[in-house]
């Protein structure tokens, strides 16, 4: 890896204390040599209305939102389990996002992890979210599977992620996800080289 990777990552949970924004949070130290990852905030995306796309074209968040996964080379996400699914902050956000012209899901690379204080970790969240991306193109990392579950006893007061096994898992991840990022990489450039 000579150059840096630049990854997006997003959290499905607007909360202050959320632990999904603070696993996000520990991901960017975490993050191997030359990774850098950077959180994109959600909360100035509006509601979706395809009338307010019609008339005026995407708000400007949505528009940066776009250009930023767009520009990285791979986007990350995190998120919370609502009611056995994921966040409708989340979902909202793709649906922008996913609207032509050149929706920039498009063959992205993506790795999506999920925290909850139930045991589950929020399994379902995930499991919920990757097929909407893979229905959007976008190339979804498919192991390590990661789930943090009983988050109240992994994070301290301050939000950081204490617990050494869950950095260990998703230190383990993040090299994953560059793993994936590469080989797809070098998998579209020996595609380009052997186009006539
Ligand atoms: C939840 N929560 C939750 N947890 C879970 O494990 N499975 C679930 O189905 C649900 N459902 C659910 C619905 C709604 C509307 C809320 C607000 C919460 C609890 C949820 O995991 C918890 O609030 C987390 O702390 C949310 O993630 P953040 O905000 O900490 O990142």
């Amino acid at each position: 890896m000579s150059e840096t990777v630049r990854i997006l990552a997003l959290s499905g949970s607007l909360r202050r204390g959320s632990f999904n924004t603070a696993a996000l949070r520990a991901c960017c130290e975490l993050a191997p040599q030359q990774v850098r990852i950077e959180i994109a905030p959600l909360r100035d995306i509006p509601l979706y209305d395809e009338d307010l796309r019609e008339r005026t074209g995407f708000p400007a968040p949505v528009d940066r939102l776009r250009e930023q996964i767009r520009a990285a080379a791979g986007l990350l996400i995190a998120t919370p389990e609502y009611n056995h699914s994921f966040s409708g902050v989340l979902k909202n956000a793709i649906d922008w996002i996913s609207r032509p012209p050149n929706q920039p899901f498009a063959d992205k690379p993506a790795a999506v992890f999920s925290v909850s204080p139930g045991i589950t970790g929020g399994i379902r969240a995930q499991w919920a979210l990757k097929p909407v991306l893979s229905g959007l193109g976008a190339l979804v990392l498919p192991r390590p599977e990661v789930a943090i579950g009983d988050a109240r006893t992994k994070f301290d007061d301050a939000g950081v992620l204490a617990d050494e096994a869950t950095r260990e898992r998703l230190s383990t991840f993040l090299r994953a996800f560059v793993n994936w990022i590469e080989r797809l990489r070098a998998g579209g450039a020996h595609q380009k080289a052997q186009a006539p």
